[in-house]
């Protein structure tokens, strides 16, 4: 069977929705697919509580405990490797990932990012479009390139912008979508129904179909 191992740096709904997803969907023997294991850079990530109520093995990685961004990662890399992962799906992992890790598992991460990827690589995604004026925001699923927030995307939603949002109500809506959108994209990337191709996404018409939203 297919293993998935999640990267998270906090709360963790993101993968509480796709775990709860793969439970619903009964994920193991339909599509024998399983979240393996659980990998925090951060002792105090909420999702941690999550990953011990439901007896999801996890492993803690405090990257302020190594000197370099390299040894961060090669602990990383073996966490995963112990986890015997398939897939990397980075769930709200704010450390920036170096080719090192990337290079690792080519066209085997997956990074959800709250913007119309796009527009607003990077942090403060919300306030920014704000700022911007734009009426239309949302998420992007992706693959993870050597290049910030710019790998081939996987699926995206939208949200309108409504009049005298603020960054958190503008967050919390299109949390919503993350939480929808995920599950799908990560279940389609773990079968191999969407997969990447020399730095594009290859899917067919059904599996886009599942990821439009
Ligand atoms: C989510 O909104 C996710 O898209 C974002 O952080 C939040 C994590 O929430 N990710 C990034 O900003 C990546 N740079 P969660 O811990 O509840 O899933």
């Amino acid at each position: 069977s297919k293993n998935i191992v999640v990267l998270i740096s906090g709360r963790g709904s993101n993968f509480k929705a796709v775990y709860e997803r793969s439970v619903q969907e009964n994920w193991p023997e339909k599509y024998g697919v399983r979240i393996s294991g659980v990998i925090s850079n951060r002792p105090e990530a909420g999702g941690l509580t999550f990953a011990k109520e439901n007896n999801i093995p996890f492993k803690v990685i405090d990257h302020k405990e190594y000197p370099t961004r390299e040894a961060f990662e090669e602990e990383l890399i073996k966490a995963c490797e112990d986890f015997d992962a398939d897939l990397i799906v980075l769930a709200g992992f704010m450390r920036v990932l170096t080719s090192l890790f990337v290079n690792a598992f080519e066209g085997r991460i997956l990074n959800i990012h709250p913007a119309l990827l796009p527009m607003f690589p990077g942090l403060h995604t919300h306030e920014r479009a704000l700022e911007a004026g734009i009426r239309i925001h949302g998420v992007t699923v992706h693959f993870v390139s050597a290049v910030l927030d710019g790998g081939a995307i996987v699926g995206q939603a939208a949200v309108p912008v409504l009049a005298g949002d603020t960054p958190d109500e503008l967050a919390a809506r299109v949390l919503k979508q993350e939480h929808i959108l995920y599950p799908r994209a990560v279940r389609l990337v773990a079968e191999g129904r969407v997969r990447l191709e020399n730095g594009r996404t290859i899917m067919d018409r059904g599996a886009s179909q599942e990821l439009a939203i």
